[in-house]
């Protein structure tokens, strides 16, 4: 399959690319970090440019777009509105146009954070009501591609991995603080459902194997406090859990506001016959590509 997929140079572009590049003729959109020696054909562009993304489709001329660039740092949307705005919600309507137009199958990563997880449990079916500028310029990017290309896939995520910096997820914070002897804190008042980044590629070529259109949750079945998960890690790795401060939230210093309870419901993905892994699996997985060096390798194609 010729597939395109942007944010090559994020977390879950760069992880998507390296699992499937040898199994689909693939091209990595990235923008201001460029990949060294990467084992798929990488183009540098700026989706936010006058006319880049029908540029861009022409050039590749893809079966399928995989859109997982975003403005997708919480705290960088509220400092610039603006921009979140632009790539995170004209963008995909925009590239959604285009898709519709040029018969290329869509993929769009939205997220979680939709919610103001003031109840969690989440369905499709519920309201989204976003607190943070990235919840809501995301709630309007999801809304944007579904109208304009009804037959695209959106999906909620919330995931964690190794990325090109070492230090983009909260598994890499956990981590690399646990490792160093760091102490640290984990909210225990802020629930969430993340899938190992590994295992949501998965998900995202079974759903896109079985022709699912629409919305979808896609996120770990089990879900936990982000203290847990901290903890979890360090069970998992045989490091030091008590080095993990129990705090709230509303110590943590943060600048937009977090949603508390962002537990979302899978049925409706498990139902189209999806598997989703809860914690202890997609844990193992962590844990097993850490053994086998892959931090080292993500690392490796910064350039
Ligand atoms: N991380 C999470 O836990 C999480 C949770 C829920 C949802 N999501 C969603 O999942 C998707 C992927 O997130 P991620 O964590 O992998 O993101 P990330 O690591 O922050 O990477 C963002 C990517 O978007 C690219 N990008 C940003 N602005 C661009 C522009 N103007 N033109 C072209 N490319 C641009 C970046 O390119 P350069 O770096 O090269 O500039 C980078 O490759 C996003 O849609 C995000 O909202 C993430």
């Amino acid at each position: 399959m010729r597939m395109l997929v942007t944010g090559a140079s994020g977390l879950l572009g760069l992880n998507l690319c390296l699992m499937s590049a040898g199994q689909h003729e693939l091209t990595g959109l990235v923008n201001r970090r460029n990949l060294q020696d990467a084992p798929f054909t990488t183009l540098q562009g700026d989706l936010l440019a006058d006319g880049a993304a029908a540029k861009l489709l022409d050039q590749v001329e893809p079966e399928v777009l995989i859109h997982c660039a975003a403005m997708a740092d919480v705290d960088s949307c509220e400092r610039d509105p603006l921009t979140a705005q632009a790539i995170n919600a004209q963008v995909p309507a925009h590239l959604a146009e285009l898709c519709a137009r040029r018969n290329i199958r869509m993929v769009h990563i939205s997220t979680d954070a939709v919610f103001d997880g003031q109840r969690g449990s989440y369905t499709e079916e519920d309201q989204p009501n976003p607190l943070s500028v990235y919840g809501r310029t995301k709630l309007e990017g999801e809304q944007g591609v579904l109208a304009a290309n009804p037959r695209a896939l959106v999906l909620r995520v919330n995931f964690y991995g190794y990325s090109l910096s070492g230090r983009r997820s909260l598994a890499e914070f956990f981590l690399n603080n646990l490792i160093a002897g760091q102490p640290l804190k984990g909210f225990t008042d802020v629930h969430f459902c993340p899938l190992y980044v590994a295992d949501l590629v998965d998900v995202i070529f079974a759903s896109l194997a079985s022709g699912l259109e629409g919305l979808y949750h896609a996120v770990s079945p089990e879900c936990l406090s982000k203290y847990d998960f901290g903890r979890r890690i360090a069970d998992k790795f045989g490091l030091d859990g008590n080095l993990i401060q129990p705090v709230s939230v509303n110590d943590g210093n943060l600048l937009a506001k977090r949603s508390p309870n962002l537990t979302l419901r899978v049925g409706k993905l498990q139902q189209a016959g999806v598997d989703l892994p809860g914690q202890a699996e997609g844990l193992e997985h962590f844990h097993r590509h850490f053994r086998h060096g892959f931090p080292e390798l993500v690392k490796s194609y910064a350039s």
